[in-house]
């Protein structure tokens, strides 16, 4: 059974196989009828283990689309919640005959667990801080639509690396297809594997991060994750690392903004950025659905 678990175990040509596949998909999304047949016989579960608003929409749309019939789990109103565990939940949605589990868990490789015990293919949606490959594809995505090449482009990952699935996948993804990456934010929020392990650029000063590159991916504070605050305050971490118009106009360049959401405005990504020229946030909601449609389609037997 193929599985999309992370980034990290894809290659080049992988990447570059999903990423011209979205862009059918985006085509056929553009046309008054957007459903096309692909899926017909399959059935998918969206388990869901971790709250989510864009990520579990833009798989069930993806996956109406592809004329796929599809469940919904949300663990805080299933039986997960009396304590049934996630390989038994999961045996008993599969025995009802479903073919492939998009799954989120609070758990780093609660997917690649499940890999090892279930048949069925399995899309990681996020799993802890660990991987959220979906959202590096669809990011990818909407820098090649707007630049044209990965090739030599320049990517700031920004704020809170440390909890970010999201920063991980992004940068296996851009490494992969040979963009030149920098981190930016707090040191308590960067691990050192970032530049250790990872061999990627950190910087501390924002201001010099942003001057540098050609698109910022601005990432959400994920105050949930963490048990003891990593910073002083939100005021403070916006006055220090948020990106504000103000520190945009200070550059001698545009660049273009990103974030994954849900944003924390007024803390890591000011609202006049966010909803400014250079945003290409929505761009990034919508690109998300050609995206799992493209990852859905070739995991699938009719992909093959
Ligand atoms: N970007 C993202 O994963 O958003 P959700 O948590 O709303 O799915």
């Amino acid at each position: 059974t193929k599985h999309l678990l992370g980034i990290k175990n894809l290659t080049k040509e992988d990447i570059e196989i999903i990423l011209s596949t979205a862009s059918n998909f985006k085509d056929v999304l553009q046309r008054p009828v957007k459903k096309v047949p692909s899926l017909r016989d399959v059935t998918i579960v969206n388990l869901f283990y971790e709250n989510s608003t864009r990520t579990r929409m833009s798989f069930e749309l993806a996956e109406k689309r592809l004329s796929a019939d599809t469940l919904n789990f949300a663990a805080s109103s299933s039986s997960a919640a009396k304590g049934e565990t996630l390989l038994d939940t999961v045996n008993n949605i599969l025995s009802m005959k479903v073919d492939m589990v998009v799954m989120r868990h609070s758990a780093s490789g609660a997917p690649h667990f499940l890999a090892k015990h279930i048949p069925a293919a399995i899309v990681n949606a996020g799993d802890g801080i660990n991987e959220h490959p979906t959202q590096a594809l669809l990011d990818a995505f909407s820098m090649q639509e707007k630049f044209g090449s990965l090739q030599g482009l320049k990517v700031a990952i920004i704020g809170d690396i440390m909890h970010s699935r999201v920063a991980l996948s992004n940068i296996y993804l851009l490494k992969k297809m040979g963009a030149e990456i920098v981190v930016a934010g707090p040191p308590t929020l960067i691990p050192k594997y970032i530049s250790e392990a990872l061999n990627v650029r950190v910087e501390y000063n924002v201001k010099n991060a942003l001057q540098w590159c050609d698109v910022a991916n601005v990432l959400r504070i994920q105050l949930e994750r963490q048990n003891q605050p990593l910073f002083s305050s939100l005021r403070e971490y916006n006055l220090a690392y948020g990106v504000s118009q103000k520190l945009l106009d200070s550059l001698d360049k545009q660049i273009t903004i990103m974030h994954p959401g849900p944003i924390n405005r007024g803390v890591e990504l000011d609202s006049d950025v966010a909803d400014g020229n250079n945003s290409i946030i929505l761009n990034q909601v919508e690109n998300g659905v050609a995206v799992r449609m493209a990852v859905l389609y070739l995991l699938s037997n009719n992909g093959n």
